[in-house]
């Protein structure tokens, strides 16, 4: 079976992913593949829907356990729809977001047990997991900072304490320490031209190994 390849971008808030994730889909696309940018939550109509509940609102809106089990129904239409039948044709899929963040926001920093997370992860991920995980990592304080900065109707993540977002920061650094071959992390509090650099080289290296 033919098989594209899943790159994901994870981190805390204002880490800068949405802008890496515009440089590489631009950097691969003008090399000729097929690239398919998305996100979460979101990214199929069904999942665009659930994150409107998701991410606007009061930070207490939902429990970290609802929050759960509504990123996992949003993650497997987006699958379904969109990530699988790209995979299938050979597609480049770059995700800003996907299961790390449940895993560091709802596990790590909201206290969902690993056990429960794991098994959502073999039940709805299968054999569909990233090929890549490039983690922008930088001082909850600072990327913060620069969250603030953008406004906007979606930060009911962002209106959650500075201690969460700490928890968050190590819980995503546990995912790369945990899955070393997967993951690279990439300090994010550099100039961007030098974050881009970082990710061109991790993901060459990946798309060299997986060159037929
Ligand atoms: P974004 O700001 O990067 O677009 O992400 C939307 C918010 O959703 C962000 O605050 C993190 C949160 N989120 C989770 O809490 N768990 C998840 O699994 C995902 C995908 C996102």
């Amino acid at each position: 079976m033919s098989r594209g390849v899943f790159i994901t971008f994870e981190g805390g808030e204002g880490a800068g992913k949405s802008t890496q994730l515009r440089r590489l889909s631009e950097r691969l696309a003008a090399r000729g593949r097929e690239v398919v940018a998305t996100r979460e939550p979101g990214g199929s109509p069904g999942a665009e829907a659930l994150r409107a509940l998701l991410v606007e609102g009061a930070a207490d809106r939902w429990s970290p356990m609802s929050e759960t089990l509504l990123l996992y129904a949003a993650r497997a239409d987006h699958l379904e729809r969109l990530i699988q039948p790209a995979l299938a044709r050979g597609a480049v899929v770059i995700s800003d977001r996907f299961a790390d963040s449940t895993r560091a926001y709802q596990g790590a920093a909201g206290g969902v047990a690993p056990g429960f997370i794991d098994a959502l992860e073999r039940a709805v991920l299968g054999e569909t997991r990233p090929d890549l995980t490039l983690i922008l990592d930088l001082p909850a304080e600072r990327g913060l900072a620069r969250a603030a900065g953008r406004g906007g109707a979606e930060a009911r993540f962002e209106s959650k304490g500075l201690g969460f977002h700490q928890r968050l920061r190590d819980g995503f650094l546990a995912v790369a320490a945990a899955e070393p071959d997967r993951c690279v992390v990439i300090d994010a509090d550099q100039p961007l031209d030098a974050v881009s650099a970082a990710v061109a080289a991790a993901v060459d290296a990946v798309l060299a190994r997986s060159a037929p």
